[in-house]
């Protein structure tokens, strides 16, 4: 549903969430800045995943790499020679695009047609084609789909060539002696290369994880999808090292913990589907993705990798440092293999967004009305609490002011005493604000005020002594 994605979007752009990049210069293309309420919303994402991670697996540990590494990094990753899409130029437009892309938007269409099975079979080559990197016969797939672009609908290509996927610059100010570095494209790297520092220094023990949260480029071609696919972006990622044998076992395992922490968000079971990989990566022996049905139809949000010892080996090869393990249950040395999960910040950001935008319609027979609403999870929701004296008099703004100062090192308060209170409930629904409180006259002389529910709109007198603790049990739950 085009129009709903579209609608999220200007949502998202009018109330402080997500803007295009120096939008004053008309924005750079796939690139993203948030706001001051989208930026909470992913720092409170991020949270939550460390916590269910870190904090919550005694033998999963985080750490912070740099985003500049080594250039014999990406070298030993295999990034350098295979981090590649294919991609086609169209010679009349100039335009360059993922031939993937191409393909699927054909695909799109036949389904919109109703050719369910063409849909399927085109579906079906395309994999093929993508797994055998047959560049010419994906020319070939374009050609006989007739696929066309721009407005002017011309179908004139170029033949499809592999293009590297890593953004480069330069380290050293001399470009004589400067050399070439990549802005990495995974943040996975950073924990292999850091596996016997923390396997040491943090005394672990097989089977023992490492999560890392940071920046990942990608120079993609992209088909305008928001912050679905954005050349910079955000990565939550786990290693999980294990001993080799039992990655069938640990693989399902983190299957299954995955798709929990899934549903622990309140997502319902049936916007969620697993899809397993044809097209392998590079690194991987075995790999799924958890999909998510956005308002564009279902897509990737997460991966889940099995990647063996490949990326340790490489890693021990190229740098000549023992990468192994001695496993004293087993009285063995071994490199140890590796179950991956890599989750997108950025696509969890839109999924939660996706999921949580809601249009009501409140009309009753005497007066037209809606509202937009953003029903988050409380824990989720970049403001917690609202504040509202109900005037701006009568040291009504002097009461409400006490509450804010009570709770604000609690959890993220907003006080506002400007507009009507109607007006004033309905920004806070469009920001996905769970709680407001509002203080009346009443207030002064029994010390209570009014809470009011975002989601079914119910408003009850509670004690003021008793708002934090309200709160605070629903960002537990
Ligand atoms: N270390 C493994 C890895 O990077 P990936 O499937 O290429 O695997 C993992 O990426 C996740 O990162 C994806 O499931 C997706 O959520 C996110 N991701 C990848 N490319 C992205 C992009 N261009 N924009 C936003 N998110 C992206």
């Amino acid at each position: 549903d085009t129009n709903r994605f579209q609608a999220i979007i200007s949502h998202c752009k009018e109330y402080g969430f997500i803007f295009p990049s120096s939008e004053i210069y008309d924005g750079l293309s796939a690139v993203y800045d948030y706001g001051q309420w989208g930026s909470e919303l992913k720092k409170n994402i991020k949270d939550h995943w460390w916590k269910s991670m870190t904090q919550l697996n005694e033998n999963i540990v985080g750490i912070d790499a740099a985003i500049f590494m080594h250039p014999t990094t990406w070298k030993a990753s295999g990034h350098v020679d295979s981090f590649s899409d294919p991609m086609i130029d169209n010679k009349d437009s100039k335009k360059r695009y993922r031939v993937d892309h191409l393909i699927e938007a054909r695909i799109d269409e036949l389904e919109k047609e109703g050719k369910k099975p063409e849909a399927d079979a085109l579906q079906a080559e395309m994999d093929r084609l993508l797994a055998a990197s047959d560049l010419p016969g994906l020319k070939t797939l374009i050609e006989t789909q007739k696929i066309k672009c721009g407005v002017s609908g011309t179908s004139n290509w170029t033949d499809v060539r592999d293009f590297n996927l890593m953004f480069s610059t330069q380290l050293g100010s001399v470009s004589e002696d400067a050399s070439e570095i990549y802005l990495r494209p995974e943040t996975a790297q950073g924990i292999f290369v850091n596996f016997l520092n923390v396997q040491k220094t943090g005394r672990m023990k097989v089977p023992f994880g490492i999560a890392q949260i940071g920046k990942a480029f990608r120079n993609e071609i992209v088909a305008r999808q928001f912050i679905f696919r954005m050349r910079e972006f955000e990565q939550m990622e786990m290693q999980f090292f294990i001993r080799p044998g039992t990655e069938n076992e640990w693989y399902n395992y983190w299957k299954e913990a995955r798709m929990k922490w899934h549903l622990g968000l309140g997502i319902p079971a049936e916007k969620y589907r697993f899809h397993d990989h044809v097209k392998l990566a590079h690194y991987a022996k075995a790999a799924c993705d958890i999909e998510y049905e956005f308002p564009i139809g279902f897509k990737e949000v997460e991966g889940i990798h099995s990647r063996g010892d490949f990326d340790l080996k490489n890693h021990q090869e190229y740098s000549k440092k023992k990468m192994q393990y001695f496993d004293p249950e087993i009285n063995q040395n071994y490199i140890p293999y590796v179950i991956e999960t890599s989750i997108g910040l950025d696509r969890t950001v839109l999924m939660v967004l996706s999921e949580a935008y809601v249009e009501e319609d409140l009309s009753t027979p005497e007066k037209a009305d809606s509202r937009v609403v953003l029903r988050f999870p409380p824990r989720l929701a970049p403001i917690k609490l609202a504040i509202l004296p109900l005037t701006k008099k009568d040291g009504l703004p002097e009461l409400a002011r006490e509450i804010m100062e009570a709770c604000k090192p609690k959890f993220r308060c907003f006080y506002e005493e400007k507009d009507a209170i109607g007006k004033r409930y309905r920004r806070m629904d469009a920001i996905g604000t769970p709680f407001c409180v509002t203080v009346d006259h009443q207030s002064k002389e029994d010390a209570t005020v009014t809470i009011r529910y975002r989601d079914n709109m119910q408003q009850e007198r509670i004690p003021i002594s008793e708002v934090a603790a309200i709160v605070n049990r629903q960002l537990e739950g």
